[in-house]
């Protein structure tokens, strides 16, 4: 081969021909689906194993509180937004303790929890629900998130097949406690109806910075921020060098896979990749390898 062009394809086709192709990446439906999620076991950040399954092109997220539909991935934002068919709306209230709520495993919390500008409605629990724990004389845990609260939320029309008069009404059933208590998820950590003995539940969120007016124009969801904690440099590294991020069959350790290898690093680092790279010219790589 004339050093010359020896010397071209070294040059442009080394890297490419570290193109494994990313076999973790996928669809459901139209949603993306990647790192640190996938739908696949074994790829995706170990801490978001068994928790997104594909049904039908329908993206479900599943914890113990039960699915729920995922509406969207923002992976710039890294937030996901979930809704379930029980959760009450400004059209529908969906009493009976039907809902999921939401209760993460603890061992998630590290890794994701409802936004601190999500707000959560409880609506109809019990006076002897532990929301209202020493009540009257102790301050409710009630308040409003991001201006969102149950005094807008009132005014929606599904308060009226409660009877609920929207406008200069008592938001008090006498001197008990109030119809409807809003709250961010930290306050409570869990929102398990069964536990805070309530009727139903909604969840509105404001995607900032847009400021919406009135509870007819919040969206109904649950938005969910995530975070792979620390810098996680074994993914980039994995990822720079052609592989997908996933993790090994204990659920815990990271794993780079690299089409016929798994490296515990990345697919530069270790088993016959290097190796080969030195000895076979680099065309001959590209062919192997893509
Ligand atoms: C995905 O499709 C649904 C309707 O099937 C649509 O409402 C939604 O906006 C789409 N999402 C994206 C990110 O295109
Ligand atoms: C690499 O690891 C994944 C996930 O644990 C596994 O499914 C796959 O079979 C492994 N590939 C090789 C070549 O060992
Ligand atoms: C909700 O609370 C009930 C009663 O305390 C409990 O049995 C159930 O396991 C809890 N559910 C979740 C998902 O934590
Ligand atoms: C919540 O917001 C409503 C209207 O936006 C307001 O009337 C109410 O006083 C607020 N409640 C609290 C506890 O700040």
């Amino acid at each position: 081969m004339p050093p010359l062009l020896y010397l071209i394809l070294s040059a442009y086709l080394i890297p490419i021909s570290q193109c494994h192709p990313n076999t973790c990446r996928s669809y459901c439906g139209n949603i993306t689906i990647d790192y640190p999620f996938a739908v696949q076991y074994g790829c995706g950040h170990p801490g978001f194993r068994d928790l997104l399954y594909c049904i039908n092109d329908v993206l479900m997220f599943h914890i113990s509180s039960g699915s729920y539909r995922v509406l969207e991935i923002d992976y710039a934002y890294q937030a996901l937004t979930l809704h379930e068919p029980h959760m009450s709306t400004c059209h529908n209230l969906v009493l009976g303790s039907r809902g999921n709520g939401f209760a993460l495993e603890p061992w998630r919390a590290p890794y994701m929890n409802p936004a601190a500008d999500n707000v959560f409605m409880l609506i109809a629990c019990s006076p002897r629900s532990p929301l209202f724990q020493g009540f009257p004389g102790k301050h409710l845990p009630c308040r409003n998130v991001s201006g969102m609260g149950c005094q807008d939320y009132y005014s929606c029309p599904a308060w009226e097949m409660m009877g609920h008069k929207p406008l200069g009404s008592p938001s008090f059933f006498g001197s008990g406690p109030p119809e409807c208590c809003a709250l961010p998820y930290e306050a409570i950590r869990g929102i398990n109806l069964t536990k805070l003995q309530c009727e139903g539940y909604t969840s509105a969120y404001s995607v900032a910075p847009l400021r919406v007016h009135g509870p007819g124009d919040w969206s109904y969801g649950i938005r969910v921020r995530y975070s792979v904690q620390g810098n996680d440099e074994f993914c980039g590294a994995c990822e720079a060098t052609g592989g997908s991020c996933g993790f090994a069959s204990d659920g815990i350790r990271q794993l780079c896979m690299c089409g016929d290898f798994n490296s515990t690093s990345n697919c530069d680092s270790d088993s016959g990749s290097s190796f080969y790279h030195l000895l076979l010219p680099p065309f001959i790589m590209f062919m192997l390898s893509c």
